[in-house]
């Protein structure tokens, strides 16, 4: 198995390849959609304009057939010659012409005289006699092919079919042949139709389309890539957050090694020291009882009886710290703990001008504890309430129930502890005091876990702190 920190590296480099991957598939995707959008249009025009063809060539083989029928035969049989700058002739086509044209969707018609080049007959009378413009549809034609072309009003931009106004029209060139009837010869070729269709609109509407589809798929890719960028940029903090876990835990199971390491050390060295501090302690005292003893040695032994008193309270401390007992539980009351812990201090709080407020009177709650190791982990949290407190203050217990536990809060007045500190106050030997070892709250820490409670501080600096500690009721 990977060791933790390798995992969370693996992972976070995996995920930087994840969006790399996003950034590329955007800007590729944004890079195919275009010219994408440019091949459904250019083939929507393409089908457009074979429909168109389709349709003047349709037309065409009418105009054929009407323009020979009831032109050509009637009028060369009557006037034995086609001459269309006779007005009476000209007039005949033109009425043959346009009801032809009549329901068809068309801009112009031309008939050219192929002999003369020239055209005989057009929808706009302007145009009559003119030579007209001769492509290669134009000759292709007077060959016998019938073709299309687009003329293209407006400009092309690079060449995508990304026009923008400029008109569209399709011309087609369809040969005007002679009707010979039971013969398999070809039929012969008297002119060429010259039809005109106007395509504006449609080819407006593919290109509008063409934008849409564009417009479309960029939109999309957009959204796809700010869900996959919101994704990772989640991933990425869940990721970040683990590691930060990892580094604490690992931190954590450090410190516990390098505190277990101590605890045998201070548990061996406290040992040490007890018993000669106790042959100290009673030598003072006899030295002080001492008949012979006059008042600076009376008082000289009374120190040192006081010091190694101290001292050994520090050791006991030491010793709790390091040996932590296993609690040993029995049904027993919380608000006794309390109230023996209250009635111990008051010495010490009338001195210093303290009030308590409690609001256990005439309650009960009823725990599974060691009523020992709770009064000295009690006694811990009232000592550094009062400490906190230099000249006076309001000390508050109050007592809460929940479901499955009891909730005693222990409220001062004091000074606060600042907001750098909060995190730190559990550590052993953290202390702000001269005379503090700074084991009192991780003792009582140890010792409110052993109970299967918690414990946790709201503090604010200048206004005062409160402890709570969750305990479980007995079931
Ligand atoms: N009620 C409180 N008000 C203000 N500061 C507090 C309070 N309780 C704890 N502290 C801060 O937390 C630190 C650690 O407390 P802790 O009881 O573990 O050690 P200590 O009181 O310094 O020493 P010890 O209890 O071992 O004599 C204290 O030094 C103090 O700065
Ligand atoms: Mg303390």
């Amino acid at each position: 198995m990977n060791p933790p920190s390798q995992d969370i590296s693996l992972r976070t480099s995996q995920f930087r390849l994840v969006k790399f991957f996003a950034y590329t598939s955007f800007v590729i995707l944004i890079l195919f959609s275009f010219p994408f959008s440019v091949i459904i249009a250019q083939k929507a025009k393409n089908i457009l304009m074979k429909s168109y063809e389709n349709y003047a060539l349709l037309l065409g083989e009418n105009l054929n057939h009407q323009v020979f029928q009831n032109f050509v035969l009637p009028v060369s049989r009557r006037y034995g010659k086609i001459r269309l700058r006779d007005q009476d002739q000209y007039a005949i086509m033109d009425r043959i012409v346009k009801n032809t044209i009549h329901s068809f969707k068309i801009d112009l018609v031309n008939i050219y005289d192929i002999e003369k080049g020239v055209i005989a007959y057009s929808t706009d009378p302007k145009l009559v006699g003119k030579k007209g413009e001769k492509t290669a549809g134009y000759f292709s034609a007077v060959r016998g092919d019938h073709s299309s072309g687009l003329l293209s009003m407006g400009k092309d931009l690079w060449g995508l079919g990304l026009e923008i106004g400029g008109q569209k029209k399709l011309r087609t060139y369809i040969p005007f042949r002679g009707e010979v009837f039971y013969s398999d010869k070809p039929a012969f070729i008297l002119g060429v139709f010259e039809l005109i269709q106007d395509l504006t609109e449609e080819y407006g509407s593919i290109t509008r389309f063409q934008y849409t589809i564009f417009a479309l798929s960029a939109g999309i890719m957009a959204l796809i890539f700010i869900a996959l960028l919101l994704i990772v940029h989640k991933a990425e903090k869940i990721i970040d957050e683990r590691a930060r876990e990892q580094r604490e835990l690992e931190e954590q199971l450090n410190q516990a090694e390098r505190l277990a390491a101590l605890g045998q050390m201070v548990a061996g060295v406290s040992h040490e020291i007890r018993n000669p501090l106790g042959i100290i302690q009673s030598t003072a005292e006899l030295l002080g009882q001492m008949p012979n003893a006059d008042e600076s040695q009376k008082k000289l032994s009374t120190v040192i009886t006081d010091e190694s008193r101290r001292l050994n309270s520090i050791v006991t401390e030491f010793l709790d710290f390091a040996r932590p007992q296993e609690p040993a539980l029995r049904d027993c009351l919380l608000e006794e703990v309390v109230k023996r812990n209250i009635s111990f201090l008051q010495p010490e709080l009338k001195k210093r001008h303290i009030t308590v407020s409690h609001n256990i009177r005439g309650r009960s709650f009823k725990i599974k504890a060691d009523p020992e190791m709770l009064y000295r982990a009690f006694l811990n949290i009232f000592v550094n309430a009062i400490q906190s407190m230099n000249s006076g203050g309001l000390l508050r217990v109050k007592i809460g129930e929940e479901k499955a536990h009891f909730i005693v809060e222990i409220e001062d007045s004091g000074c606060g502890i600042p907001q750098e500190h909060l995190k730190t106050i559990f550590n052993p030997f953290f202390t702000t005091k001269d005379k503090g070892s700074g084991l009192g709250l991780s003792i009582v820490k140890k010792i409110v876990e052993g109970h299967g409670g918690d414990i946790t501080v709201k503090s604010r600096e200048g206004s005062g702190t409160t402890i709570m500690i969750k305990l479980p009721r007995a079931s």
